[in-house]
């Protein structure tokens, strides 16, 4: 298969970042099938039309389910608001189309089930869009827990804080609302490191969670009347993993000062890994096996052509951003679709993902340990 043509749903803040990846990708990894932005799928017509021109798309719809259908298109991107990812993923496997969908996976735990099901009976290529798995620091720091590095692991401590609905005036927009978000940061940012304890440490066993609403009431988006925020504000939970390390988990939208600040830190018997997404280019590696009175953190800078996905880019020392990372995800979802072979994380991941996040919130009305239940 040499060229992969994409219907992709959405062309907001994903859309757009997708797209820009899908434009790159055979750029800079000549050897993926060159995909092709054949279809792009909104709801509103004027904005949906300025935006397949501004991302390059052929042709547009506001009827996603006639692009799933289209036989001219071989793999569909769901950059949707969650709501959405279930049916639009049924109706993809329905249609033998592969599957690239943004996290969470779903809304509900029966949702994610259900699109497991569907892909793997119809035997197509399929994606969980956790792109923060490709950020090549993180790659590698997986690389380096493979390969022993830190031996048996005690801890991993994460943090995903952010604080975009600070001011009690800031409008309910969808994410604030439960109807189409699921849920509020517990969803949107616990679920990208739950991804990468699971990627970086391995299965969760039990959680034991809290989750908070600060500000109960918002503005409509038009301004014109006051509704009920429907979602959490912050969600903090405690993880045991099956291979016995410890875990803690923290997602807050209200971490004043704090914009996109994702950070982890693992701790193992013979060494530490320490990891910030706002100084992505660097890995912060303690080890034990350091002598003498020097011992302590060191900075590796990722950026070295033997770092995982880099010798594509530019040269040691020239950096990579955001964007880099959907631009690997795309990658490693269009190299398996020509193949025709799994890709992690996958939507079993994903729903691995989302019983972890259930199991979280039942805690939190249970106020005991959780099993997640996938
Ligand atoms: N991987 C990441 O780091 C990351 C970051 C942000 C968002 N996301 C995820 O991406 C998804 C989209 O979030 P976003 O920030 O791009 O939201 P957004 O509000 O910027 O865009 C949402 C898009 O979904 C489209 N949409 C919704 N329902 C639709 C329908 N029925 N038919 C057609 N189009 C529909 C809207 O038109 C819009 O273009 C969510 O699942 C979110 O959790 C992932």
């Amino acid at each position: 298969m040499k060229r992969v043509r994409i219907a992709m749903i959405g062309y907001r803040f994903m859309g757009r970042v997708h797209a820009h990846a899908y434009r790159t990708v055979h750029h800079f990894f000549p050897d993926c099938p060159e995909p092709e932005l054949a279809l792009l799928v909104g709801r509103d017509e004027a904005a949906l039309k300025q935006a397949a021109q501004q991302l390059g798309f052929k042709r547009w719809t506001t009827d996603w389910r006639a692009a799933v259908q289209d036989p001219q298109i071989d793999a569909v991107d769901i950059s949707s608001t969650g709501n959405n990812h279930c049916e639009v993923a049924l109706a993809a496997a329905a249609a033998k189309k592969h599957v690239i969908c943004e996290k969470p996976l779903a809304n509900t735990l029966p949702e994610a089930r259900e699109m497991v099901l569907a892909v793997e009976r119809a035997g197509i290529t399929n994606m969980t869009a956790f792109n923060y798995r490709r950020v090549p620091a993180v790659s590698f720091a997986k690389r380096m827990i493979e390969e022993g590095r830190l031996g048996r692991i005690y801890h991993f401590r994460a943090r995903y804080l952010q604080d975009w609905i600070l001011d009690p005036q800031f409008p309910l927009v969808w994410r604030l609302q439960a109807d189409q978000a699921g849920s509020g940061p517990h969803g949107d940012l616990n679920a990208h490191l739950i991804d990468l304890s699971r990627y970086l440490v391995g299965e969760i066993e039990s959680v034991c969670g809290m989750k908070e609403t600060f500000i109960h009431e918002r503005p409509t988006v038009d301004g014109k009347a006051r509704a009920k925020v429907s979602v959490e504000d912050a969600a903090l939970f405690l993880a045991r993993f099956q291979g016995g390390a410890l875990g803690s988990f923290e997602a807050t939208r209200f971490a004043a000062g704090r914009k996109n600040h994702l950070t982890w830190e693992i701790n193992g018997e013979k060494g530490s890994l320490e990891f910030d997404l706002e100084r992505l280019n660097e890995l912060r590696f303690y080890s034990e096996e350091d002598r003498g009175t020097e011992r302590g953190f060191r900075r590796i800078y990722v950026t070295e052509g033997q770092h995982p996905y880099v010798a594509a880019w530019w040269p040691p020392g020239h950096i990579l951003g955001y964007e880099h990372t959907f631009t690997h995800e795309v990658l490693d979802f269009l190299r398996a679709v020509r193949d025709g072979k799994p890709v992690a994380p996958d939507f079993r991941d994903g729903l691995r993902c989302q019983a972890v996040l259930d199991a979280v919130l039942r805690s939190t009305s249970t106020g005991g340990w959780e099993h997640p239940e996938a």
